[in-house]
Formats: C-alpha cells, structure tokens, sequence
C-alpha cells in the first residue's frame, strides 16, 4: 500500500508528494526535522519534539510553518491515514521555495512535508543481543544542537560503521565522544550512567530527557561529563538511545566486548522502563 504524505496542506500518495526544486532544503538543507515514535497508534513524548522544533526554528530565525494545532493534527492524520500502529513519523520544515540565493528571501513561506516510516521499536530483535558501535571521526559543524536536515556528515559516519559491521558510529572529537551519528551516547560504570552534558557539540535527544526523569525516579545515578573510547571500552555497559531505538545496549565497541558482550542490569532496567512508560 502507497503511503500517505503530507506536503504543504494535501495529503498525498507517496508517488505524488513532490517538492519544488527550488525549495531551499533541496538546495541549501536550510531545515530542521523531528522524528517522533508512534507505538499503538499514538505519539510517544510529542511534546518535547515540538519544544526542540520550535527551538530549531528560532534558532534559524525560521517561521513556523502553520499553527501548532495544525501540526499535531498532520501528526494524528499521518497515523490516522497509515493505519500506522508502530513507527515513527518523519516531518521537515525548510525555509520555503525562492529563486537559488543564499540569503534569506523577504516574504518566504516556509515548506512542511511529513511521511510516516512502519518500524519495530517495541521489539526490536538488537535489544536483545545488543549492538555493536565503531568510532568514527565528529566532521560535522558547530551547531550540533539544532536538529538541522544537514546532514552528510553523520551520513558519512553511519555508512563508515555499516561497513565495519556496526550498527552505529561513536563520534569523536578532540579525543572525547560526542554521541552517535543518529543517537545520544552513554556508558554505565556501576549503578552510574555517565554522557556528555548539552552543549552545542551534541543533540539535545528527547529520549535523553525521558531517560534522565526514569533514571532519577528509580535512583540510578547520572554524570554529566565527557569521556574517551578507551574509558567506553573499559565500561560496564554501553547504550545509545533515541526516538528509533528507544534505550539500545551496546555489546561491543571498536572490537572491545562490554560487559563480556552480554547486555547488562542498568541498559536492561531501564529499557524496560522506558517501554513501560511509553506503551501505557
Ligand atoms: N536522530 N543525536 C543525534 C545526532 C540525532 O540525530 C538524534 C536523533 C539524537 C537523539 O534524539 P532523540 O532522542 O530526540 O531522537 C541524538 C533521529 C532519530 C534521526 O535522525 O532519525
């Protein structure tokens, strides 16, 4: 079955939602996206999306481009029109369509197009076993903190881990991790979670700040502060986690196993409560 997308106002079949070759994230990748998991029909944490995409915006000096209201009906419709149970819905805002130049053009309206994707989040067969990462170059730029549709580098980074067998790549930079290429990053050394504190060198993940709330509701201790592969390798456990993949343990890193290559008590726990919390 044909999805059904959103584009500027109008639902359509994939096959026909089209954007002009004039809009500038074609040309420019002047956008900002969300994804937003969808578990038995409803969106998981929208809120803090919607927060961090008008975050985005502003920081772009970017219009919205409709109502709040609005976009959470495309949201709902989107699910409505998929028959969507689980996945994620994809939405990107650019600057609008205006002949190539790159300062912003006076009076442009900005462009929304949103698609849902169908996924297993609930069981993905990886929580079990765990996932393996590889370290990769961080050649992205410095405003890390704006989920901009920019994205090559990362691209770079994921396909660079595909093709040593991993399922996602540990950004480094001057030494330290920075998070994955599509996630946050953490190791767990004892009953402590350990992740590079918010700044403008790393997402600020959604799925973070629900697992800082479950983490502290049920006592697992948080540092916020940067760390090297050779301090990941030596961890108790490891895990990464966004809106995809929820909380997803990590068994392996550059080759070196992480808690004997089984997933530990903490990732476990708290995927757990993460699933909980998000299928209630
Ligand atoms: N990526 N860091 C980066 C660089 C990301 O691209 C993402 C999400 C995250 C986690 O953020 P959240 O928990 O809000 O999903 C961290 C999405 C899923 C993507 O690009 O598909």
């Amino acid at each position: 079955m044909a999805r059904i997308a959103y584009v500027n106002g109008e639902y359509l079949p994939e096959t026909e939602a089209k954007v002009s070759i004039f809009d500038r994230g074609f040309l420019f990748a002047d956008g900002v996206y969300e994804v937003t998991p969808v578990i038995n029909g409803k969106l998981v944490d929208y809120d803090p999306h919607m927060e961090r995409l008008d975050r985005s915006l502003s920081e772009l000096k970017m219009a919205w481009p409709c109502s709040k209201e609005e976009l959470t009906k495309v949201h709902t419709e989107i699910i409505a029109r998929n028959s969507l149970t689980e996945g994620i819905i994809y939405m990107q805002v650019t600057r609008g369509v205006a002949d190539r130049m790159f300062n912003f053009p006076k009076d442009i309206k900005s462009s929304l197009v949103a698609f849902p994707q169908v996924m297993k989040l609930v069981d993905n067969p990886n929580a079990k076993t765990g996932v393996k990462v590889v370290t990769t170059p961080d050649i992205r730029w410095l405003r890390r903190d704006i989920k901009s549709i920019m994205l090559l580098a990362p691209v770079l980074g994921k396909q660079d881990a595909y093709e040593k067998g991993a399922a996602e790549g540990w950004m480094v930079e001057d030494g330290y991790i920075t998070e994955g290429t599509s996630s946050n990053a953490y190791i767990v050394i004892g009953n402590k979670i350990i992740t590079r504190p918010l700044s403008n060198r790393i997402r600020a993940g959604c799925t973070r700040r629900a697992l800082f709330r479950l983490a502290k509701d049920h006592a697992v201790e948080i540092e916020e502060r940067l760390f090297t592969p050779e301090e990941a390798y030596k961890a108790d456990e490891a895990f990464l986690t966004s809106a995809s993949q929820f909380v997803m343990p990590i068994t392996e890193i550059d080759g070196h196993r992480i808690g004997g290559g089984q997933v530990g008590p903490v990732v476990r726990k708290l995927r757990e409560l993460f699933l909980e919390e998000a299928t209630r």
